[in-house]
């Protein structure tokens, strides 16, 4: 199935200008997409709250659309948003193949800029300070992949560590690396970390990895290897990337940039939590411990360290919750998009 989207702008809520808005927007979907009644599976429009959700639905039966099943919602409010907006989404059965054109009429702009160009989402932040949680709420929300750029380097920490390689040893990591393979897969939209064909999405997440990955990004031909594959990555398709190096180095030209942290005991409790639930049981102090001094050699590192970017926004989240952040997130996105 192929979505065409479309929105248009009405000045009040008023049924004739709802009507017309709503006819002119399908008028011009149909004849610039050159689309058939019978290709068309369903209408969905979602409105912003200020408009009666009965008329636009209503417009398209009046204006002939009769002939699909016909939704509509109200959005939730979003704030810096456009106010009395009409948003289309057609599903048809188009084939991918054909690219299909997105239309916004009067003054309507697309939320989601993955349609309309390639755009990043940098989160940079020391361990356990939310970034992953954000990345994925975001990458779901705005339909775009995310990158947890972590997972790379603990793939190379776990291959050290298998290997009996020392990870702040250079030159034998250096030996390593010709035969250090590590992809990233996506099986319905999660990310799965491949290293030497193996997935060891789980395996990495184990603590000793965590301070081997830290440990062995410090080495300049590590993250040589790994940047240029984020890189390639985010240059071709929109995504939120996290990690450490985001927003300074590896996507100096993100459009969004975020510098995620949080008081080290609260971060120290989320990742206890985390490992808990995976029925790992570890000691909190030390855990703490851990985390302070992974903070401290991947700020410290000379190549590429840990960083706020000068352009990134600083969100402390340790007296937040996720949706906290979340919206705040958002709510700066939106005011830049
Ligand atoms: O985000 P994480 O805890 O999964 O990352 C594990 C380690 O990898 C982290 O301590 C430092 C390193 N890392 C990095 O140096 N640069 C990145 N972009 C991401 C992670």
């Amino acid at each position: 199935m192929t979505v065409i989207r479309g929105a248009t702008t009405v000045a009040a809520d008023k049924k004739e200008e709802i009507v017309n808005a709503v006819k002119e927007l399908l008028e011009e979907v149909f004849l610039v997409n050159e689309l058939q009644k019978d290709e068309v599976k369903g209408v969905v429009f979602s409105l912003t709250s200020d408009i009666h959700a009965y008329h636009p639905a209503k417009a398209a039966r009046e204006c002939g659309y009769d002939f699909a099943p016909l939704f509509a919602a109200v959005e939730p409010d979003i704030d810096g948003g456009l106010k009395f907006c009409i948003r289309l989404m057609l599903l048809t059965d188009l084939t991918k193949e054909k690219n299909v054109k997105h239309i916004y009429q009067k003054g309507a702009k697309t939320l989601r800029t993955d349609i309309s160009e390639v755009f990043n989402v940098a989160l940079d932040g020391p361990a356990g300070s939310g970034k992953s949680t954000i990345a994925k709420v975001l990458a779901k929300d705005y339909n775009i992949l995310y990158l947890d750029t972590g997972a790379m380097y603990r793939a190379c920490g776990l291959k050290a560590l298998r290997e009996g390689i020392d990870p702040k040893d250079g030159e034998a990591v250096e030996k390593m690396l010709p035969n250090l393979d590590v992809k990233v897969e996506y099986r319905e939209g999660k990310q799965h970390t491949i290293l030497d064909g193996e997935d060891v999405s789980l395996a990495i997440r184990v603590n000793e990895v965590s301070m081997a990955a830290s440990t062995i990004s410090a080495h300049p031909s590590v993250r040589i290897k790994m940047v240029e594959m984020q890189r390639e990555i985010a240059g071709n398709m929109s995504c939120v990337l996290d990690g450490r190096d985001i927003g300074s180095t590896v996507l100096p030209n993100a459009k969004f940039k975020f510098f995620i942290t949080a008081d080290s005991k609260v971060r120290a409790e989320r990742r206890y939590k985390e490992l808990l639930e995976r029925g790992q049981t570890v000691d909190f102090d030390t855990l703490h411990q851990e985390i302070v001094a992974r903070d401290k050699q991947d700020s410290e590192r000379e190549f590429s360290p840990l960083v706020c970017a000068k352009d990134a926004m600083v969100v402390d989240t340790t007296d937040m919750t996720v949706d906290e952040v979340i919206a705040t997130i958002k709510k700066a996105i939106q005011t830049k998009i």
